[in-house]
């Protein structure tokens, strides 16, 4: 049941710190500096020699492909593409032998995941999964996988089982990596301990939620919201609008940050609420310009920032903070302020959180 939640959203978004843990426990031995999932230790070679990772998803899972695409190129040296399942079976893609594909599906039921997956199958690639309900369709069609161990995911909202998503990814990424020599011994040590102990990070993550009902109640009759992100926040910016749309039924749309000077800065004025995330990464400088632009046409500003962080502090009209960690770990903290902030507008407005219009939990029709 909801375990003394008001909604099963609300419980799966806490139950996050101990579901990560679930995902990692027994495959992720940091201190001997061991990962080990055996889907991937019997297929290392494939992966090894493959010339590409093509991933395919929808939704939610489609943004965890994008998170994983930062993650694989960067610290694994792999190119990645990530497509939308639904537009990839249908356009004649061009799949060999030599490619491995990687499905991402919660329910493992989605009809489009699983027919692209059998067109790839059907030219010869080798197809990975990462399902989160045992024995689903997905898990059943991949010729192998690693599961997430979210648990049952009830809200129709996906929360914990985008988070457990990345946890896998990026552990396949580290194996990888460090199969390959493509990162230092001492940064993969570091990266194994990091998400050992991103738990408590999310934790903390999620001790910032009555400063986030705050702003829930200042901004919960705005029409339309803007999310921002750059580099491995990106994706996460296009989660937040997703979750903002789909259970509070309000407009919002993801951006990469930079990309606002090509259009949708048109849309600033002082009815626009812009969530920029702007924690410590390669990419804060041009993340606090970009801030500066919006501030210069009178858009409200919700930055998620670096616990400590002063510069965007002062530029931003309110802030959710989240601890520091390895950039390409902070996917698993900025999403957190950003489920939160979704929840309570949605709840705030009288929305049906579980079960939002017109959606269904796994969508079964192509
Ligand atoms: C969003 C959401 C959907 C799913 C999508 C894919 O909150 O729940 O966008 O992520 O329908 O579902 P799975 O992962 O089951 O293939």
């Amino acid at each position: 049941e909801k375990g003394g939640y008001d909604h099963f959203m609300l419980k799966e978004i806490y139950e996050q710190p101990s579901v990560i843990k679930d995902t990692y426990r027994g495959r992720l031995l940091a201190n001997q500096g061991i990962i080990k999932m055996s889907g991937l230790e019997d297929n290392l070679s494939k992966f090894t020699n493959a010339d590409r990772i093509i991933i395919v998803a929808c939704g939610t899972s489609w943004h965890a492909g994008l998170v994983a695409e930062y993650i694989f190129e960067d610290l694994a040296r792999i190119p990645v593409e990530v497509e939308y399942a639904s537009e990839f079976r249908y356009r004649n893609p061009v799949i060999t032998e030599k490619d491995v594909v990687i499905a991402i599906s919660q329910s493992g039921e989605t009809a489009d995941t699983l027919a692209a997956i059998k067109l790839a199958k059907q030219k010869g690639a080798f197809v990975f999964g990462v399902c989160n309900v045992v024995g689903s369709t997905i898990s059943r069609e991949t010729h192998a996988g690693s599961y997430t161990h979210a648990g049952p995911e009830i809200g129709v909202a996906s929360t914990k089982a985008f988070t457990t998503q990345i946890t896998v990814l990026t552990m396949i990424a580290l194996r990888l990596a460090n199969v390959k020599g493509t990162i230092s011994q001492s940064d993969y040590m570091l990266q194994l301990r990091e998400l050992e102990s991103i738990t408590s990070k999310v934790e903390e993550a999620l001790q910032s939620e009555p400063k986030i009902k705050e702003i829930a109640q200042v901004f919960k009759d705005a029409a339309n919201f803007l999310y921002l992100g750059r580099g491995y926040n990106f994706p996460v910016a296009l989660e937040g609008a997703l979750k903002l749309k789909e259970i509070s039924y309000i407009h919002a749309e993801g951006y990469p940050a930079a990309e606002m000077k090509h259009g949708p800065i048109a849309l600033i004025d002082e009815q626009m609420p812009v969530v920029v995330i702007a924690v410590n990464s390669n990419h804060y400088e041009k993340v606090v310009s970009n801030i500066e632009e919006i501030k210069a046409r009178k858009g409200k500003i919700i930055a998620v920032v670096t616990e400590g962080d002063t510069q965007v502090k002062q530029l931003a009209d309110y802030i959710m903070e989240v601890p520091a960690t390895p950039e390409s770990l902070t996917p698993l903290v900025t999403t957190i302020p950003l489920q939160l902030l979704s929840y309570h507008i949605a709840v705030m407005l009288g929305k049906n959180v579980d079960q939002p219009r017109n959606l269904a939990k796994s969508v079964t029709v192509e």
